[in-house]
């Protein structure tokens, strides 16, 4: 799958975004080593802090489906803008994916992609 379709794909997750209080709706879709996709949006909560971001969704979907090999993941949201993912899953994706590679998509529809490593260097592992 080309970094375009998986963008694609990430926007069609983006539609079930649940967000009422941040208004910020984010895709992810995440390819894994034998060619399966999981859609990831993000799902926020009352509470504010037990929101789930979208990336996490797609990952924790994926390994609970037992796929533990993963390629790359695409990132979108309603802003229109670069939207890379932040700290939490970062950590969330060296632990999964540390050799695996993170595509977004600019302003302008270009596709940028970013190692996970190149985003999260020096990472904590055990
Ligand atoms: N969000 C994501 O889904 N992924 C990210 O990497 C950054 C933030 C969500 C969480 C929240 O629902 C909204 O964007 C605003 O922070």
């Amino acid at each position: 799958m080309t970094d375009r379709e998986l963008i694609k794909q990430a926007k069609k997750a983006m539609e079930y975004a649940y967000v009422p209080y941040s208004r910020f709706k984010v895709g992810a879709a995440l390819l894994t080593k034998d060619g399966m996709v999981f859609h990831g949006c993000n799902v926020e909560n009352a509470s504010y802090g037990a929101t789930c971001c979208a990336e996490r969704i797609a990952v924790f979907k994926a390994i609970s489906e037992g796929k533990k090999f993963f390629e790359k993941i695409a990132v979108v949201s309603d802003s229109g803008k670069l939207t890379p993912p932040c700290g939490i899953c970062r950590q969330v994706l060296l632990e999964f994916m540390p050799e695996g590679m993170v595509i977004l998509e600019n302003e302008i529809g270009e596709i940028k992609t970013y190692s996970v490593k190149e985003l999260l260097p020096i990472g904590f592992t055990l």
